[in-house]
Parts: C-alpha cells; sequence; structure tokens
C-alpha cells in the first residue's frame, strides 16, 4: 500500500513529529510506502510536488519546528484562484486532484490540519479519497478533540513572554499589553494568561468594556501595584465593536488579524494616563521546538491515523479523549469550533483570583 501525508493550514510545533509517526508506523509495522505532499493541497495539483518519506529521511524531526514538507492555508483545490490577465478566477480544481492522486498511485491520505484544511480533507472523502484526518491547530478551537496540537507549546512561548514582560512592568511602572493569537477561540489567551498571572485578559467570546478595564487597572494603582499587565487575543473585540482586521478576501472572508493589542494599549492610556507599552508575540506562537506535550500527542496522532487507515476506517479524524486517542467522523469534527465558555469553570476560577476580562 501507499499513502500519502500532507499538512495543510497555518503551521503548528509538532506537525513534523506527526509526519514522522506516520512514515515510522507505516513502514516498520505495515510494511507500506510513504508519499509527502509538498506544500499542503497545492502540492496534488499539477505539476504534482511530491518526495517520498523513509525512516532515514524523517530522522531527527521530532524536535523540529515547522513541517519539512510544507504548507499553505490559502490553497483549496475546491475554489482555487488563479490571476489571467489581471482577473482572479476561482475554479474547482477537485478533479485533476483526484486524477493525480491515482497517478501517484496513492491509496490513502492523511491529512493534518485545522478547521479549513480538514473541511477540504472531508470534501475529497466526499468524493471517495480514502482520508484520516489529525487535528492542527494551535488555537484550539476544534470542538472535535480535547486538545490540538501545537497549542501547548503556543501556551509555552507565550508565558514565557509574560514572565519576561512582568519583570520590565515592574521596572518601569507600566502597563504592559500583550497580543497574542487566537482568531475565534482565546484559549491560547485565557491559558497563557492565568500561568503568566495577567490582570486583565480579553479575548472573542467576552466582548469587553473598556471603562471595566480601565477600572480595574487604576484600582490596581490605588492598591499599591506598580505595574499590570494585558493579555488580548487578537480576535477580541469590544461590545457592540469588530475584531481588528488587517486583510480581508474579496468575498470577505477575514485573511489577517492584528492590531487589537494597539487599540486597547492607547484606549487604556487616555483613560488612566498610565504609561503604556504593547508587544504583538505573533509567530513566535507558531514556530520552534514543540513541548514534549506536543511531542506525544502528535506521535499518539501520527500512528493512530495509520491505525485507522489499516482498520479502513476512512472519513475519520483522530481525536484526543484522555486517557485514549480515539476517531471521529470528519463531518462531525468540521462542525463545530470549540470556544471559550465564558462562564465555565476556568473564567470563573480566574475572575475569583481576580483577573478582569473587561465585563
Ligand atoms: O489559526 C492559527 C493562527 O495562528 C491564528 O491564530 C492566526 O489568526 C492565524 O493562524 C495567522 O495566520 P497567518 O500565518 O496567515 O498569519
Amino acid at each position: 500500500m501507499r499513502i500519502g501525508v500532507l499538512s495543510g493550514g497555518g503551521d503548528a510545533p509538532g506537525l513534523n513529529a506527526v509526519i514522522r509517526a506516520v512514515t515510522k508506523t507505516a513502514i516498520f509495522k505495515y510494511g507500506w510506502e510513504v508519499t509527502g505532499i509538498i506544500d499542503g493541497f497545492e502540492g496534488l495539483l499539477s505539476p504534482t510536488k511530491t518526495r517520498q518519506l523513509t525512516s532515514w529521511n524523517t530522522r531527527g524531526i521530532l524536535f523540529v519546528g515547522g513541517t519539512i514538507l510544507g504548507t499553505t492555508n490559502r490553497g483549496n483545490p475546491f475554489a482555487h484562484k488563479t490571476t489571467v490577465n489581471g482577473k482572479e478566477i476561482i475554479e474547482d480544481m477537485s478533479p485533476l486532484v483526484l486524477n493525480n492522486i491515482s497517478e501517484l498511485g496513492l491509496e490513502a491520505l492523511v491529512v493534518i490540519g485545522g478547521d479549513g484544511s480538514l473541511k477540504i480533507a472531508h470534501g475529497m472523502h466526499k468524493l471517495g479519497v480514502p482520508v484520516i484526518g489529525v487535528p492542527k491547530t494551535i488555537d484550539n478551537d476544534l470542538d472535535a478533540t480535547f486538545v490540538t496540537f501545537g497549542f501547548q507549546t503556543a501556551v509555552d512561548t507565550a508565558t514565557e513572554a509574560l514572565d519576561k514582560l512582568h519583570t520590565t512592568a515592574e521596572s518601569h511602572q507600566r502597563v504592559i499589553v500583550l497580543e497574542l493569537m487566537g482568531r475565534y477561540a482565546g484559549w491560547i489567551a485565557l491559558e497563557a494568561g492565568i500561568s503568566g498571572s495577567a490582570d486583565v485578559i480579553l479575548i472573542p467570546e467576552i466582548p469587553f468594556n473598556m471603562e471595566k478595564v480601565a477600572e480595574k487597572l487604576l484600582e490596581r494603582k490605588k492598591s499599591g501595584s506598580k505595574s499590570s499587565i494585558v493579555v488580548v487575543a487578537e480576535g477580541a473585540k469590544a461590545v457592540g465593536g469588530e475584531m481588528a482586521v488587517r486583510e480581508k478576501a474579496k468575498d470577505g472572508y477575514v485573511l489577517r488579524l492584528g492590531g487589537m493589542g494597539e487599540i486597547v494599549g492607547s484606549e487604556i492610556g487616555k483613560r488612566t494616563g498610565f504609561d503604556v507599552r504593547v508587544t504583538v508575540l505573533g509567530h513566535l506562537q507558531r514556530g520552534g521546538s514543540p513541548c514534549p506535550f506536543d511531542r506525544l500527542l502528535a506521535t499518539r496522532y501520527g500512528a493512530a491515523a495509520v491505525e485507522l487507515l489499516a482498520q479502513k476506517k476512512y472519513g475519520e479524524m483522530v481525536s484526543y479523549q484522555p486517557p485514549d486517542i480515539k476517531s471521529v467522523p470528519l463531518a462531525s469534527a468540521i462542525d463545530a469550533l470549540r470556544l471559550v465558555d465564558p462562564e465555565g469553570d476556568l473564567v470563573k476560577m480566574a475572575e475569583g483570583l481576580g483577573v478582569n476580562f473587561g465585563r
């Protein structure tokens, strides 16, 4: 049997660990051949871009960030964009992709991706391609799994940044705002914010009121705190306000967020008169070596994906349901986003400790 593996969407620490686990399990346990597809679904267009994966060329990548296969978060074969004579054309390239999968001799496909790539994988499966999904996103916003790989590393990176910001904020008696990733779900901001002892945490699920934020910071000053730390998820928005969008596609789809940290920082300055600085952690959260938790989870996911292929359980996604790795139908996996519950245990616990969510 020959299987293909690809990584789609934004990268996340642990992608290489999945690729390695898929390759090793397929080769050592089942004697299959593994073809790596370059640059996500783009690699299945013409000319195809692939490389043979072996136990040798996947050696030493468990702890390496990024993906040896490359990825893209802008290539959807069902709505492929090309520019002809300066005009953007959107075409359904799925028949070409199906043809190329068969030309490459691929009998099944492992798709490592977030919401967008898993939707494409599901579409491929509906067209008859035997597909297994592996959930990936640092945002941890897929409901069908307890956690996606890459998330814990992002939380570690963000927490380390907060530890460092505390010391400089205290020296200068400043308010420091840290903007973190989190498009629709505020998990990174919430978990890093609590672990990094932020005073204010603003997340997409709880629209914020700037007055409440300013009140909290003024109160802290009054009670003797020299500095404060405010964490803002990039997708956070004020009550009745909008997300800070940097780039939109022609169809209105939000391609890039960013800037909410600056907006919040400048509002804080105006309302309190405090000396405010803003840091945007950005793609540092996506890069670097996966933490041990993510290495293990990604390895378990990769191996489990091959086991599902061996059982011919196509159209499933591996899912972590502690303590086991199980599977769920891809159709259900792409249905719902995993969002922070504004009245849930974590938020309530943090509020009990005095953390302000801008409400
Ligand atoms: O989905 C993961 C994510 O990191 C989001 O938090 C963020 O909005 C987006 O990717 C950034 O993507 P890009 O690499 O296109 O800037």
